[in-house]
């Protein structure tokens, strides 16, 4: 078929298969042109079909070659309707991690349910006997809690206060004025239910449990912090409030761990378009005007450019692990640069829908947004016919 965007809001409601595949052959070059330590030799990624995750497992595969289990939720392709991105970036990943000649397998469900975390533990057992890092980099919208049965679904809202500041339709690059209402306690406490760390606890437990974590395993969940612009939607908002918990989670996971020496860490990462991102009101904004600045210094990374870092000068150094003063590991510092914050709070109050073309990154925002489904990727022929069909070579 031949498969052209079709945008609602946040979203893209197709995809493109070679877009995708061009977007992970083009994240496994730029790992295999940099210098990588080695270290990971097994690794489980939870959430490892976009974004940080996908990242995760690629540095891991092709710069440590690592043999790598991955966790996703993705939606197979039906004739005529594409899949959804992940499913065809996993495909892409696992043919050119096989041609490698790198284990990679993988397992399609909820993560959250305690079913895909027995199905994994089996395949974990059976294949690799166990792992030495597990990452976990899931986003999404609900959480069904197995022990409760309970659905959460989470908000993005301030607390103890409503909040008014600008955003961006960054389709039409309107900026207007946005007001979201302060968050309910219920809703602050379902925020953290779905993105704070128990579900990552839950996991741990049941990992350790079944002896599958080698002695000296290494746990890594993301965080964000972000510029005081954003702070009340964001880092002391709802969603806040789910990373201070998953922050809080790393300290009590890495006590568990010390007797198979064994540690949990999380890492603040940049602000990027991703799917996750680009539904948090008044981000897209700061985002456009931070990739503006952040290009025009060259310090702009993408995931890979973040994960790839992370790895080679934070994680596997060889020497101690280096983190801020609670503990997180940082790969945010040229996004904090105060340089860099002083441009963006200067720029703030002079975004209108009229200079923000020019004050900001609004092109490269949508192409971003593009590729995250597989569209606009230089190199692609979109007039051509493709097949939607594709299948994932290692899912169990
Ligand atoms: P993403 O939306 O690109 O990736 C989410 C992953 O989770 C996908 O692999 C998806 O299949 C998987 N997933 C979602 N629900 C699932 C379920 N029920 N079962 C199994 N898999 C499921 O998100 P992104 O942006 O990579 O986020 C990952 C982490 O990084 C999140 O904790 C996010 O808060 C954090 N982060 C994101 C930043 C950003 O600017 N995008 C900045 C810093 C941290
Ligand atoms: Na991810």
């Amino acid at each position: 078929m031949i498969i052209e965007p079709r945008i609602r809001g946040f979203i893209c409601l197709t995809t493109h298969p070679k877009g995708c595949e061009q977007n992970v052959i083009n994240q496994i070059n730029y790992v295999k042109s940099k210098n990588n330590p080695s270290g990971t030799k097994k690794a489980l990624i939870i959430g490892a079909s976009t974004g940080f995750g996908l990242s995760s497992r690629i540095t891991s595969a092709f710069g440590s070659g690592a043999a790598t289990v991955g966790v996703y939720f993705e939606k197979p392709p039906a004739p005529g309707k594409p899949a959804s991105a992940g499913w065809y970036n996993t495909a892409a990943f696992e043919t050119q991690a096989h041609e490698a000649g790198l284990y990679a397998k993988s397992i399609n469900g909820d993560a959250f349910s305690d079913e895909i975390k027995q199905k994994t533990i089996d395949l974990i057992k059976a294949d690799l006997g166990q792992v030495d890092l597990v990452i976990y980099s899931l986003a999404s919208p609900r959480r069904t809690n197995p022990k409760t049965g309970i659905t959460h679904t989470s908000v993005l809202k301030p607390i103890g206060e409503s909040f008014t500041n600008k955003t961006v339709d960054f389709h039409t690059g309107v900026v207007s004025e946005i007001s979201i209402n302060q968050a309910t306690d219920e809703e602050i406490a379902n925020t953290v239910a779905v993105m704070g760390g128990e579900d990552w606890q839950f996991w741990i437990n049941d990992l350790k449990a079944a002896g599958v974590l080698a002695d000296g395993a290494l746990t890594i969940a993301y965080s964000y912090i972000g510029p005081s612009v954003t702070e009340k939607v964001y880092r002391k908002g709802t969603i806040g409030r789910a990373k201070d918990h998953l922050e809080a989670t790393a300290k009590q996971i890495s006590e568990q761990l010390k007797d198979i020496n064994g540690k949990a860490l999380v890492s603040v990462n940049k602000a990027l378009v991703t799917q996750a991102s680009s539904a948090i009101p008044v981000i897209p904004l700061y985002i456009s005007l931070l990739y503006k600045i952040m290009k025009a210094e060259g310090t702009q990374e993408g995931c890979i450019e973040q994960i790839q870092r992370l790895f080679e000068q934070r994680l596997l150094t060889g020497g101690t692990i280096p983190t801020d003063a609670e503990g997180r590991v940082r790969v945010d510092d040229w996004e904090m640069n105060p340089e860099v914050q002083a441009q963006i709070a200067k720029l703030w109050p002079q975004a209108t829908t009229e200079t923000l073309p020019d004050l900001g990154d609004l092109k490269g925002y949508r192409t971003d947004f593009l590729n995250l489904f597989g569209f606009d990727v230089p190199g692609i022929n979109y007039q051509e016919d493709v097949n939607e069909m594709v299948e994932i070579p290692g899912l169990v």
